[in-house]
């Protein structure tokens, strides 16, 4: 049964005062920057485009809904642990309070596909993008580095990571206001399609609406789940924020929230202005800008789409280092994740390390196979911390909660039948790399985690 060890939770908030000290410089703008910041990136610039042509049609939109109920449920779940355990590694410290240390360990090791791949499949979408650009001027890039696919090695993908790496290994506030930038401008970039794209719209482009059915539009929403991924990468950040009982749920749910209307109006706009069929292009939103014959400001979305990419990168290679920062202090990985830069105040050997592998999966594999399983582990993780947020309920009533999940266990049960919806939608091959990722991880935990584990000394 000691599997099922749990954390004490009020000893955890009283342990993050003393031993490994973070740096608290964000506020609730920071937050929902943040989330923004890590929401809005490869997910509408990139896959969007494929899902249209090969799964929804113009019923993208309705994808775009399926996904965003999976993750508003979700997120009032995430929002309700995040206020309540303002600690860094967000899920993972929350069920190990809760469910027990193998669950967590599950948990953390579901994050490393949700976190550090998500880093590996967005710098192959960076990279696309930057190409578009710099060949419109043209320079272009030698085949053999130019695409894992048709060359040998990305070789931009794997550069923008080291560099995204480099960044946040000196420092969260700088990174925090670089990210602020790059959020207006992606923002503004979105925007910009919205307003000028809405005088293309040909309704007859909605028609079929629904050319693969309702199990298109399932398999589509599973795959552009991707585009909400990033905003649960703000618990993780819990330990560097001011006043994370307020800011903490604030910068979840607002984030969240912004970005569902947006990618709605984008996806509704990209149907009806190209037919679906035509919209299968690695820079879909670029594409359907040229089609309406406004090259300049094609041009101009590969800019935005090039920044946009790069604040996803930075948020969920912050994310991916903070969760192995908590599972390191709690002995279940060893405690070089957990050493903090005596001048940057950073866990500088971790960002490196992670970076630097990040990168280089970046470098050899394709889009859509990394992008397919982020989605299984974010969902994994999603139904595991509805499932907390049940529990904890009953075994522990008098927390306190400065955020509540309204309609227990409705809303969480609604999470969870959401998730493993649309799990069940995703090729077997990602189902089957996601179960040997998972036994990979029993194995260390058995062999490592469970003897190193904190939890023994007490
Ligand atoms: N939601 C993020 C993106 O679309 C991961 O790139």
């Amino acid at each position: 049964m000691s599997l099922f060890r749990t954390k004490d939770i009020t000893q955890l908030l009283a342990e993050k005062e003393k031993g490994h000290q973070l740096k608290k410089a964000l506020g609730a703008f920071d937050l929902t920057m943040i989330g923004i910041g890590a929401i809005i990136g490869a997910g509408i610039f990139v896959i969007t485009g494929v899902t249209a042509a090969k799964h929804s049609g113009p019923a993208l939109i309705l994808s775009f809904v399926v996904a965003g109920l999976a993750c508003a449920f979700a997120a009032l779940c995430y929002a309700e642990f995040a206020a309540a355990v303002p600690v860094a590694g967000s899920v993972y410290t929350y069920t190990y309070a809760t469910l027990g240390e193998i669950v967590a360990w599950v948990i953390g090791w579901d994050l490393i596909l949700e976190y550090l791949l998500a880093v590996s499949t967005v710098s192959v979408g960076w990279s696309g993008y930057f190409q578009k650009l710099i060949n419109g001027f043209g320079f272009h890039i030698p085949p053999a580095f130019a695409s894992a696919e048709t060359g040998m090695f990305n070789l931009p993908a794997f550069l923008i990571v080291i560099l995204v790496t480099w960044l946040l290994s000196r420092g969260i506030k700088e990174s925090a206001r670089i990210n602020n930038i790059m959020v207006v401008i992606k923002v503004a970039v979105v925007l910009l399609f919205i307003a000028v794209g809405v005088w293309y719209v040909k309704p007859a482009n909605w028609s079929p609406f629904m050319p693969f059915g309702w199990d298109g539009v399932f398999a589509g929403a599973a795959s552009i789940f991707f585009a909400y991924i990033g905003f649960d990468s703000v618990a993780t950040a819990a330990e560097e924020v001011r006043n994370p009982k307020r800011d903490l749920p604030l910068g979840i749910i607002l984030s969240l929230a912004i970005c569902t209307v947006l990618y709605i109006v984008v996806s509704a706009l990209m149907t009806g202005i190209v037919p679906y069929p035509k919209l299968n292009d690695p820079a879909p939103i670029s594409l359907v800008l040229q089609a309406a014959g406004q090259d300049w400001l094609a041009g101009l979305v590969s800019l935005g789409g090039i920044l946009g990419l790069t604040t996803v990168l930075l948020v969920m290679l912050y994310g991916q280092t903070r969760v192995f920062f908590a599972m390191s202090r709690d002995g279940l990985l060893p405690e070089m994740f957990s050493n903090v830069h005596p001048k940057y105040l950073t866990p500088f050997t971790s960002t490196w390390l992670i970076g630097t592998v990040a990168a280089g999966l970046g470098g050899i594999f394709p889009l859509e196979k990394l992008a397919a399983l982020v989605n299984m582990g974010t969902l994994a993780a999603f139904t595991l911390i509805s499932v907390g947020v049940i529990i904890l309920r009953s075994t522990q009533p008098n927390l306190p909660r400065p955020f509540k999940v309204p309609f227990v266990p409705v809303i969480p049960l609604l999470a969870i039948g959401f998730c493993i919806f649309l799990m069940a939608q995703l090729p077997v091959e990602t189902w089957v790399a996601f179960l040997i990722w998972l036994v990979i991880g029993l194995t260390v935990y058995l062999v490592y985690g469970y003897r190193n584990s904190k939890l023994n000394f007490r």
